[in-house]
């Protein structure tokens, strides 16, 4: 339900994904332009290949084609131009049930409904068992806080989560992807600043949510920077960087620029 893209059609004669599915994604000569916007460019041309499993972060100014990327490789638009493929396959070519499957994309600051914090979680699986729950709210280091809460995992978090912190909020959302167990997860990462002991659970939250799974990250924490594979810098939807966080602070351009103001702003 979160997850559903509006306005792509489903294929005819679907392509099975391989099971269990990789999760390399590989965008070739695609090139974007949002229909509403009278056939402007968004995202000329280009090649990207993520090799399964590797967490990488995207960065750049507002505007500069972030979400838009994120969202062609979860199909939530079709490319103007080229192909966007998940382990070979051709998205277009993919039944809806087998994406959302192998993919989850997650908004960190929307997606809390009215409900206990055991229904929030369990969205991530239907179905799931309260054990699994628990399960997945302990893997990401949710499990003290939700013990904590009055009525634990029954409490309900009230109106898009309002009776948890921001931090908490995250970590519900995170617990949620470890019982979707996909292979790709996309994450738009909340802007808001968290105080130091709740981005450093949401730190290591991620870390593990995001082992052995293919990531791409919208980010705007230099924590979560610092733990991605790969950064790509992006401005005016091109991708003008492309290396670890090593190599590109050591390159010295947008991305020590950026590294530097968010350092300061820290500090
Ligand atoms: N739904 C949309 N319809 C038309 N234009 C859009 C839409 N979403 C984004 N854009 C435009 O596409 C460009 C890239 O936006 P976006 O991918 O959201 O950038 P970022 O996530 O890096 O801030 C911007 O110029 C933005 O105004
Ligand atoms: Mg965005």
């Amino acid at each position: 339900m979160l997850d559903t893209p509006i306005g792509v059609p489903e294929p005819d004669v679907p392509v099975a994904l391989p099971r269990p599915t990789r999760g390399e994604i590989a965008f070739e000569r695609v090139g974007f332009a949002y229909r509403r916007a009278a056939g402007r460019v968004v995202l000329p041309e280009f090649d990207l290949r993520v090799p399964a499993g590797q967490t990488v972060a995207l960065v750049g100014a507002t505007g500069a084609g972030k979400s838009t990327l994120a969202k062609l490789a979860a199909r939530y638009y079709d490319p103007t131009a080229g192909a966007v493929r998940l382990d070979g396959v051709d998205l277009r070519d993919v039944a809806d049930a087998d994406l959302r499957r192998a993919m989850v994309m997650v908004t960190q600051e929307a997606f809390l409904f009215s409900g206990s914090v055991a229904d929030n979680i369990a969205m991530g699986r239907p179905g799931a068992s309260r054990e699994e729950v628990v399960a997945a709210a302990d893997l990401v280091g949710a499990r003290a806080f939700v013990d904590a809460l009055p009525e634990g995992f029954d409490t309900d978090v009230r109106k898009r989560g309002g009776r948890l912190s921001a931090g908490q909020r995250q970590l519900v959302s995170l617990a949620r992807v470890v019982l979707a167990d996909p292979a790709v997860v996309l994450l738009d990462e909340a802007t808001s600043s968290l105080d130091i002991p709740s981005e450093r659970a949401v730190q290591a939250a991620l870390e593990t949510v995001l082992a052995e799974r293919t990531a791409l990250i919208i980010a705007h924490r230099l924590s979560t920077v610092l733990i991605a594979d790969r950064v790509l810098v992006m401005a005016d939807g091109r991708v003008v960087q492309d290396g670890s966080p090593a190599e590109l602070l050591a390159a010295g351009g947008e991305f020590a620029a950026l590294h530097a103001a968010w350092r300061d702003a820290l500090s």
